[in-house]
Parts: C-alpha cells; sequence; structure tokens
C-alpha cells in the first residue's frame, strides 16, 4: 500500500476552502469571540496534561469542518494506517518511517518488510541502559582509572539537534555529569568545547546515521588526535562510542565494535532522537528520564493515531497551518514557548519542518503550484517580546504563532512563574484584540501619535498549555509536532521523509574545497570566481 496520491487543489474542500477564506479574510476574531460565548470551549481541545485553545484563530467551526473534509478528500486516516503499519512512505528512499515503533512498549509489533522490529528496539535500549548506568555510576572509567566528568555529542542535523535540544529542555532533570555538543565543521566549535575538557574523564559518543558526514568525521577525527597526545590507540575503545547505521565505518574509525550503538535506515535523522541518537539525554538525564520521555512521545502517538480528527491535537494544529499557509498565504510561523528551558526548541523543529516539508515537487514527481513548508522561527518569551514581537504586534505579515507555556515552575518561584505566565496570557490576547484608535484616544494620546499607537489585532496564535515541564510531556510535545509534520506532508501531496534538497551544496562544497589546494580553478559564475580568489589570496 503506497501513500495516498491527491493533490489538495483539486478536492472540493479545497475549492470551499477558497470561497470560505473570502468571507473569513474580513471577520475579527474578536467579533466572533463576541458572538459566541463558547467559542474557547468549542475550540480547544483538553488531552491528559496538554490544554490546547486554538480558538484564537481566523476560524469558524465551517472552517474546521472544511478541513476536516479536506483530511478526509486527502485520505488522511489511510495515510496514518500506512506509516504505523511500516509501508514505505519514504518512497524516494525506499524506507519505513518508524521513529513512532522506538517508542512504543515491549508488546507492540511494527514489521519491516515482515520483520517485527520491537524486540531488536528493545534489545538495544537495554544496552543504553547498561551504558547509561555504568557511566552515571562510576563504573565506567576512562584510560587512567577516573570516572567520567564529561560527555560530548559529535555529530550534526538530527544527530546533533535532537539530543542538544532535549538536554538543554530537560536540564533540570540532569546529574552531574557535563554535556557538551559539537556539531559545526568550524574548528572554533571544536576547538572551543576542547578547552573545557580533561580527556582523562571525557566520554566521546559520535553519531552518524551514515558516518560519512564531513562536519561529524572532521570533528570526530580532530577530538581523536587530541586525545591521542595524551593516551594510547587502545584506549579509544574506553572513551569513544558511536551511533550509527553503517558499523563498518565505525569500525575503521577505531571505535570497538562493542561500543557502537546501531540505529536502522527506518528512522529519519530529524526524527531519531529517540533512537541511540538520544543516548547523550540518556546520559545527561538518566535512563529512567529518557524512557518517560519516550513513553511520552508513544502517548501522543495513540492519541494521534486513534483520535477523531475533531479531537487530534497534531492534525487540528496541521490543519490550521494549512489554512494560513495556502489561503492566508502566511509565510511563516512562530513557535514562542515560555520557558527559558525551550530556548532550542525552535531550532529544533525547523529542521523537522523545514527539511521535511520544504519541497516543491508533488508524488508523482510534478512541479507543484501551491505553498509548501512553512518558515519556523521563534525564541523564548519574554525575552522575544523585547526583540520581534513589535513586528508581529503592528507589522504588515501575517506570522500565526504557537505560545507553549507550563503553569508550574520547576524551581518553584511563584514570583517569577506568575509574571512569566501573566505575559504567557496577555500576549496573545493582545494579538487577538489589538487596540482600536478609540482606546489609544481616551487615554489621552496626541492626535498625531494615535495612529502609531492603534493595534489592529486579529493575529493568530494556538495556546499549548501544558501542565509542567518533564520528560513525559516534553516526548508528547515533539511527537505532536513530528506528527504535525506528517500532515501536512500528506495534505501536500509531497514525501517529507527526504532531503535531496541538502545534497547539491555539499557537493560543490567539496569540489570548492579541493580548487583551495590546486592552482587551477573551475569554471564558475564570476562572484564565486571572484569570492573564491579572494579566500585563496587571504587564507
Ligand atoms: O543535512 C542533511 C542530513 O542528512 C540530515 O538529514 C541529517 O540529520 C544530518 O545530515 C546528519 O546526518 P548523519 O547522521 O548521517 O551524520
Amino acid at each position: 500500500m503506497a501513500l495516498p496520491n491527491i493533490n489538495p487543489t483539486t478536492t472540493d474542500a479545497w475549492r470551499r476552502l477558497k470561497a470560505h477564506y473570502t468571507e473569513m479574510n474580513n471577520l475579527h476574531m474578536k467579533d466572533l469571540f463576541a458572538q459566541d460565548k463558547e467559542r474557547a470551549d468549542k475550540l480547544t481541545i483538553a488531552w491528559d496534561d496538554f490544554y490546547v485553545d486554538f480558538s484564537k484563530n481566523r476560524i469558524t467551526e465551517e472552517t474546521i469542518d472544511y478541513l476536516h473534509q479536506l483530511a478526509d478528500e486527502v485520505k488522511l486516516k489511510e495515510a496514518i494506517q500506512c506509516q504505523f503499519s511500516g509501508e514505505k512512505i519514504n518512497q524516494t528512499e525506499g524506507r519505513a518511517v518508524l521513529h513512532t515503533a522506538l517508542r512504543a512498549p515491549e508488546e507492540a509489533e511494527f514489521h519491516v518488510d515482515g520483520v517485527n522490529v520491537i524486540p531488536e528496539i528493545h534489545q538495544v535500549k537495554q544496552k543504553i541502559e547498561r551504558f547509561t548506568n555504568e557511566v552515571i555510576n562510576g563504573d565506567r572509567k576512562g584510560y587512567t582509572g577516573k570516572s567520567f566528568t564529561d560527555v560530548v555529542n559529535i555529530g550534526i542535523g538530527g544527530s546533533d539537534l535532537g539530543p542538544a535540544m532535549v538536554v538543554e529542555s530537560l536540564q533540570f532533570y540532569k546529574n552531574h555529569l557535563t554535556t557538551h555538543f559539537v556539531s559545526n565543521v568550524d574548528g572554533d566549535h571544536v576547538n572551543e568545547v576542547i578547552k573545557k575538557l580533561n580527556p582523562e574523564t571525557t566520554l566521546f559518543v559520535v553519531v552518524s546515521k551514515t558516518f560519512t558526514t564531513q562536519e561529524t568525521l572532521s570533528n570526530a577525527n580532530t577530538i581523536k588526535t587530541w586525545f591521542l597526545n595524551g593516551a594510547n590507540e587502545k584506549d579509544i575503545a574506553k572513551h569513544f562510542v558511536a551511533v550509527s547505521t553503517n558499523i563498518e565505518s565505525v569500525k575503521s574509525f577505531g571505535i570497538d565494535e562493542s561500543n557502537i550503538f546501531p540505529m536502522w535506515n527506518w528512522v529519519g535523522g530529524r526524527f531519531s532522537l529517540w533512537s541511540a541518537v538520544g543516548i547523550t539525554i540518556s546520559l545527561a538525564v538518566g535512563y529512567q528520564n529518557f524512557n518517560n520521555l519516550l513513553q511520552g512521545a508513544h502517548k501522543m502517538d495513540e492519541h494521534f493515531k486513534n483520535e477523531d480528527f475533531k479531537s487530534n491535537i497534531p492534525v487540528t494544529l496541521a490543519l490550521i497551518s494549512v489554512w494560513y499557509n495556502n489561503f492566508f498565504k502566511a509565510e511563516s510561523e512562530a513557535v514562542i514557548g515560555y520557558s527559558q528551558y525551550l530556548n532550542q526548541f525552535a531550532t529544533y523543529l525547523q529542521q523537522g519542518i523545514m527539511e521535511s516539508n520544504g519541497k516543491s515537487v508533488d508524488r508523482n514527481g510534478n512541479p507543484i503550484d501551491y505553498e509548501t513548508g512553512t518558515l519556523i522561527w521563534g525564541e523564548p518569551g519574554t525575552n522575544s517580546q523585547h526583540a520581534f514581537f513589535q513586528l508581529i504586534h503592528q507589522g504588515t505579515k501575517l506570522i500565526p504563532a504557537d505560545f507553549i507555556g507550563f503553569a508550574k515552575s520547576l524551581h518553584g518561584n511563584q514570583d517569577h512563574q506568575d509574571k512569566l505566565m501573566s505575559n504567557f496570557l496577555a500576549q496573545t490576547e493582545a494579538l487577538l484584540n489589538g487596540k482600536t484608535k478609540e482606546e489609544v484616544v481616551v487615554e489621552g494620546t496626541e492626535p498625531s501619535i494615535v495612529p502609531f499607537k492603534v493595534f489592529k489585532g486579529n493575529k493568530p496564535t494556538n495556546t499549548i498549555f501544558i501542565n509542567k515541564l518533564t520528560p513525559e510531556s516534553l516526548g508528547k510535545l515533539i511527537a505532536m509536532y513530528e506528527h504535525k509534520i506528517f500532515v501536512q506532508g500528506i495534505v501536500w501531496n509531497i514525501f517529507s521523509y527526504d532531503q535531496f534538497g541538502v545534497e547539491l551544496g555539499k557537493q560543490l562544497a567539496s569540489k570548492i574545497l579541493q580548487e583551495f589546494n590546486n592552482s587551477a580553478i573551475n569554471n564558475h559564475d564570476s562572484s564565486t570566481s571572484n569570492l573564491l580568489h579572494y579566500y585563496k589570496d587571504l587564507s
């Protein structure tokens, strides 16, 4: 069974949504709230410790009906089944997409090519657990007999962003190990990290699904050379572990086979933090917390798979986003976490969302004439209020935003928490209502200044309110966005799980790298050629 293949613009729902948009474009959400006192109750999904209020959107129940009709017409239900049943829905790479299997319980069954992959996943999980406990307890020691104090994750893209974001988000739950992340091929990155390390007490985790990635191999080699300044080749086995599908290349790098944590080609890089790629998470917060993260994600998987679309959180958020992207032509979406712990959340989502849905060819290989992937950006509140919120409030662009907040503060400082949450609530209220000319005048504003103080409002937001930031709730939140990505890919009739768009630049970079060492320079456009000479002269 392949994914359905339906051009969304040919559906009846799309035609209706287009017509409906012309009415909705002129409505102010303020009026919709005034007309229906139960609007917020009707347009909220309360599930587990999540309370998702999507009432502050430029939608009515009619919009939701049409969006659900669209989901039906593009056969979303069938597509979800296709994904969970291990079909090779990453068709262009001939692979299944089963990151959901990584967080499924031991009794579950997920088949790839007729083989249940769950037993293998749980064997690797046990290996992660054993290894984590040995490092944290100090039973595993470095080459001079000392326990480990530092862990360095060497990887890039999905082999860095997921673990880095989760470790940052779960900082509160961290143990004594200090974690570092080296990703950029910029040598200053690795050198800044090395500066802080003692090789005798540092564990290096080389994470690369393919084990061919230039950045990761360069950083791993630089670190290995630095390590060998004081240690011997045989000591590598004590200090280097790897996560990869490419066992042979890991071994030829010099890593002991027993130190390899396997992963599988049916796990996409940007969805891999649930696999052994997340070993740095496990080391940083302990295996139990890592497992709780996985369990939270699994709960969201079950919700996504089984819940009616009307009360399905990822489906609802995805369809609303399609509404703005394709009908209002909104170019970007902001994700604002009202928690400093979510500092890296938007950066993490950028890969998930933009690498997946930044496509312009449909599932038949034909160019498409409608918009696909949105631009994602954001920073935590309240910092972002003092940075880019001006543009969201009073700029000319429509920027739908997700506001993510946690009712309880982890350190329990209620005074700060109340201030934080008052801002969290106030911003979406302000974005909804704006401020009229009359209201500005009543404040006694000088007439010539009045227009500058008017806020149009009618700026859409989703409020994702969660009880508390825990490994489990974070797992749910990440999985929620993963499923949102999937739903949007289905609606847009694109393949969300390949990333050929990252290849061209890599290929050209390798040619240019050779030219740095050759006197002859290939044919380039005049701009690239000038820049290349400029660099060669200066470096
Ligand atoms: O940037 C392209 C990409 O392939 C990502 O999809 C992936 O997460 C990253 O590179 C790293 O790849 P690997 O884990 O194979 O080193």
